[in-house]
């Protein structure tokens, strides 16, 4: 039986998962492995516009081999997560960011752009039948992947006529096994994840395949992560493969690579710089040379490093590697300052702190 939520009808799966089974699985998370039982989806078309807007069962996509996105990539995607508080209830941590900056990234890639309205519909419209995948463990949440691609089947290349957007969920822990513990950044060596003009702060799937060797790398020298510098100098950090940078000197000062064009305007970062303001930490938005933290962090200077973003929420930095130096930040420990900013978010989006700038956005969800 089919039901509407925002525009989106809502045809259950003949098969969820019995509730032990997902029970099971809430208790063991990673990240981006286990998916919930149905995704939202819409088509687009150059006559139609946007129309056949559903939720149904998750499983496989037809896709005809011809499907322009196999071809030329045109895809771009979201991320953003569904909290459970306390009292059972769901949250949504500033989607409306996500949902412009979709619209950013869909006309940086000649995709069509999909309403904001849509975009916050197929959420609620998703968590009407899979409410209950949303887990309540600390620091456990439902990550959301929102993504569009090309699939008219045609290869001249030119932008799509026939579009599709789906939005697919899954459970998720911290998405660096180990919880809260620092990381280590390798320095992407001849390789730049965008250039000026390109697609660097479109949320582009492309920069993250353009990224994956550089990230191999960095895995072979026990590396979590990757720092990509500018394309154009090589000389500035810009941000990791897949989250923003930010560095603490001794006198609580912050800095962070400012916006350029290449980077993707992240939504966490955002948010901390608005908290670190509140709190009247000076916080400097320029171009931060990698000598300038080499040198920082040994000579004391930098006191802390931290990462940023959905999926890594605030990451402490340990440790930059890269063929000319090899520098421990501090003791190698996470630092207080990065400690106390995860702490002022998650209290947010968790509910355990009040929401002054009005971020949180409830949802209705099934259970
Ligand atoms: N930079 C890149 C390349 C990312 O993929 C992400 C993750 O979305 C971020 C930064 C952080 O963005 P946000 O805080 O909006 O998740
Ligand atoms: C996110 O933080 O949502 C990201 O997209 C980063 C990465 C998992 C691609």
């Amino acid at each position: 039986m089919s039901s509407s939520v925002h525009g989106f009808t809502v045809t259950p799966s003949a098969s969820p998962r019995p509730e032990a089974e997902r029970t099971e699985i809430l208790r063991h998370l990673n990240f981006g492995k286990e998916f919930t039982d149905h995704m939202a989806g819409a088509t687009w078309s150059k006559e139609q516009g946007w129309h056949n807007r559903r939720v149904e069962a998750y499983g496989p996509l037809q896709l005809e081999p011809a499907s322009a996105v196999l071809h030329y990539a045109q895809e771009i995607f979201e991320g953003l997560k569904a909290y459970r508080w306390q009292d059972g209830s769901v949250w949504l941590f500033r989607p409306e960011q996500n949902a412009e900056r979709f619209q950013r990234s869909a006309a940086r890639i000649a995709l069509p752009e999909l309403s904001v309205e849509d975009f916050l519909g197929s959420i609620e419209a998703l968590l009407s039948v899979d409410g209950a995948w949303v887990p309540g463990a600390d620091e456990s949440s439902l990550y959301l992947r929102p993504f569009m691609f090309a699939s008219e089947a045609f290869l001249g290349v030119r932008p799509a006529a026939v579009v599709e957007y789906l939005l697919i969920s899954g459970p998720v822990g911290p998405y660096f096994p180990g919880g809260v513990k620092p990381v280590s950044i390798w320095v992407a060596q001849g390789f730049h994840r965008a250039g000026p003009g390109g697609t660097g702060a479109a949320k582009f799937g492309g920069n993250y395949a353009a990224s994956l060797l550089p990230q191999q790398q960095a895995f072979e020298r026990g590396c979590q992560q990757v720092l990509f510098t500018d394309a154009a100098t090589g000389m500035y950090l810009e941000e990791l493969g897949g989250m923003n940078i930010f560095v603490v000197r001794k006198d609580g000062t912050l800095e962070t690579p400012r916006l350029t064009g290449t980077i993707l305007e992240g939504i966490t970062r955002e948010s901390v710089i608005t908290l670190l303001e509140e709190d009247s930490v000076k916080i400097v938005e320029k171009n931060i040379s990698l000598a300038e933290v080499r040198d920082g962090v040994e000579s004391g200077d930098i006191a802390e490093v931290f990462a940023c973003g959905t999926a890594a929420v605030v990451t402490p930095i340990g440790r930059f590697a890269s063929p000319d130096f090899d520098v421990t930040v501090g003791d190698g420990t996470a630092g207080e300052v990065t400690l106390n900013i995860r702490k002022r978010l998650t209290d947010i989006q968790y509910g355990r702190a009040e929401d002054p700038y009005g971020w949180m956005r409830r949802v209705e969800a099934s259970s």
